[in-house]
């Protein structure tokens, strides 16, 4: 939930802040802005809508002489998208940029109204703004740190003042923020993909921290204003892997990546053929430390997490709650001792999923965070991280993270088994090489991209979509429907097959589409006669089921097969399919399938 840059140094700096805010788009598109240090003043530029309409404003006049400045890319959340409030905001004696919510600005604003403050805005970050100008007597450092006492919320700032124009301060607090370094230049970013171009050396900043940076020195203040030696961390990510290298998104990129994403986070946990989380610093006494498991996380992360509870319930018999973050965090949770608590993210810095991490933790209950951002806010406030390595996710629809976070899930459940002594070596290392064949088999699925693209015309027109799956491919199908109405806004549906009569088939009339997934071997008699329940109200149906598996063809409009692999692992290839029918469909539709509207990629607010 938006991006934030900055700079300090010799280049150009329009061109590295526009750099950046290109590779955080992606974070939000509501607006955009860039705020410059040129001839002793500060210009600021900012237009509504995509960073494209930035850059014809900006390329459009004379050409700007700075090498100091901020910018910022906008998911609206307190006034809606338009110019006045884009970011940067400029009060009488600074310039910020905002990324988070301030909780008690109502309170702030009015306080500040009645010292005479007037506001342009209805933003919450125009409030922050005039306040730290409110409390600022030539000591930018005592500024913000008084206004991180008042402010409740979350924030990353980047701030210039007025009066001291060679200097970029920043500052945060439950929002990220790296300062990367490079020649003789500093710069500031929400997320690593930003600074990828220019320097892969930065610090992370923690809680509180502020850092006020010149061209050639960064000082660095912790939340009680010591002085801090900065420690410097090196990326691990690649300029290539956050760029689109020839694909028409990066959608269709991130799902053909993911034979590789699966195997770098899968084979470096396998040794000798057995599941090892050594690297990850867990040993075996982890897995016997536990009764119960509770897996937290939102949106397609939660839907791994499903997978994961079926898993964990069917091999090792552990009983195993699966919780949206923004539910479990208000539930008063039950959290025993011997409870381990499961978090699931693909940036890491998920408000609801930190808050529920944090919530888990005040209750002494041990846990686990499976993220891919390194260095990511519970990757780093859990007690054990497992990294997933599906490298930089851009587009907003999530994919491969979601099957690396399957992966992990396949992992963890063998080692349970396996130390528990519920499965001996021999059974582990047959799983183990039925989730490489499965990994393998991605390839196969990839393969049915053209049939996919070709039955997507059949969408079209429609108004709703339902899919239906029982088992395995019930969670399948949650995830399904989530990604074919994020990225095409056509109205989706997810239905445990039995579940439907029970109220929803009354939507279920001629020519309605429906999506069956009959994977599951135990199961597909049981799905055959749930689809013919929908043929019979004149739903057209498309059917993924696997190869081998015979279908009445009187059931569907069209059968598409899959790799065939044990019902188990299924899933692995079955989302593969699901990814590309909503892929093709978006593209049909002419949407923007990268960014759909009113989404953002990291949800760094509740
Ligand atoms: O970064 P996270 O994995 O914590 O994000 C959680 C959800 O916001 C995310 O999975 C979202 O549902 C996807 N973008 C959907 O494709």
């Amino acid at each position: 939930m938006c991006g934030i840059v900055g700079y300090i140094g010799d280049k150009d700096v329009v061109d590295v802040l526009i750099d950046g805010l290109s590779a955080l788009e992606y974070r939000g598109y509501d607006s955009a802005g860039i705020s410059v240090v040129e001839d002793d003043k500060i210009t600021t530029i900012k237009a509504e809508g995509r960073l494209d309409n930035l850059k014809n404003m900006i390329y459009s006049r004379d050409k700007i002489n700075s090498q100091i400045g901020i910018g910022h890319t906008r998911w609206a959340t307190h006034g809606e998208p338009s110019d006045v409030n884009s970011h940067p905001h400029v009060t009488a004696r600074l310039t910020l940029v905002h990324n988070g919510i301030i909780e008690n600005y109502q309170e702030i604003k009015k306080i500040l109204v009645e010292k005479g403050y007037k506001f342009a805005s209805q933003t919450d970050t125009e409030v922050a703004a005039n306040l730290i100008d409110s409390l600022y007597e030539n000591d930018p450092i005592a500024a913000i740190k008084k206004a991180s006492e008042i402010i409740e919320g979350s924030y990353a700032f980047a701030i210039i003042f007025n009066d001291i124009l060679n200097k970029v301060y920043a500052t945060r607090s439950g929002s990220p923020l790296i300062v990367a370094l490079g020649d003789n230049e500093h710069f500031l970013a929400s997320d690593v993909p930003a600074i990828l171009k220019y320097t892969r050396n930065y610090i992370l900043l923690e809680e509180g921290d502020i850092v006020e940076l010149e061209k050639d020195k960064i000082t660095l203040y912790d939340k009680n204003l010591k002085i801090m030696k900065p420690q410097i961390h090196e990326a691990t990510w690649t300029l290539e892997q956050a760029e689109k290298s020839g694909y028409e998104h990066f959608m269709l990129k991130e799902i053909y990546e993911q034979p590789k994403a699966l195997l770098d986070t899968v084979e470096s946990r396998i040794i000798e053929g057995l599941p090892s989380f050594e690297r990850d610093n867990i040993d075996d006494d982890f897995f016997t430390g536990f009764n119960r498991i509770e897996i937290i996380a939102c949106g397609t992360a939660m839907h791994a997490g499903m997978i994961g509870k079926w898993l964990y319930e069917s091999v090792c018999r552990i009983n195993v709650e699966c919780s949206i973050a923004s539910e479990f965090r208000y539930k008063n949770p039950i959290l025993s001792k011997d409870t381990l608590a499961i978090f699931v993210s693909q940036s890491g810095e998920t408000a609801d999923t930190l808050a529920a991490l944090r919530l888990a933790k005040s209750a002494g209950v041990k846990t686990l965070a499976i993220v891919n951002v390194n260095g990511s806010s519970i990757a780093r406030e859990a007690d054990y991280v497992i990294y997933t390595y599906a490298g930089p996710e851009i587009s907003v629809a999530s994919t491969k993270a979601y099957s690396v976070q399957m992966a992990v899930m396949y992992l963890l459940v063998f080692k349970t088994a396996l130390v528990r002594k519920l499965i001996d070596s021999k059974k582990a290392s047959e799983f183990v090489g039925q989730l490489l064949s499965a990994i393998d088999s991605v390839n196969d699925a990839l393969l049915l991209s053209d049939e996919i693209k070709e039955y997507v015309n059949n969408f079209l027109d429609s108004s709703s979509i339902f899919f239906l799956g029982r088992g395995l491919d019930y969670y399948q199908s949650l995830e399904g429907a989530l990604k074919l109405k994020e990225i095409s806004y056509i109205h989706c549906e997810a239905y445990a097959g039995g579940e439907l009569k029970h109220g929803t088939i009354s939507l279920i009339t001629k020519d309605i589409h429906v999506v069956a997934l009959t994977t599951q071997e135990h199961l597909a008699s049981k799905m055959i006669s749930n689809i013919k329940e929908v043929v019979t109200r004149g739903a057209k149906v498309l059917i993924f089921t696997k190869k081998g598996y015979e279908v009445d063809d009187s059931a569907y409009k069209q059968c598409i097969y899959l790799p065939k692999l044990d019902d188990m692992f299924m899933p692995i290839v079955t989302v593969v399919a699901l990814q590309l029918l909503a892929y093709h469909t978006s593209v049909a539709k002419g949407c923007d399938v990268d960014k759909p509207r009113n989404l953002a990629k990291s949800v760094t607010v509740e």
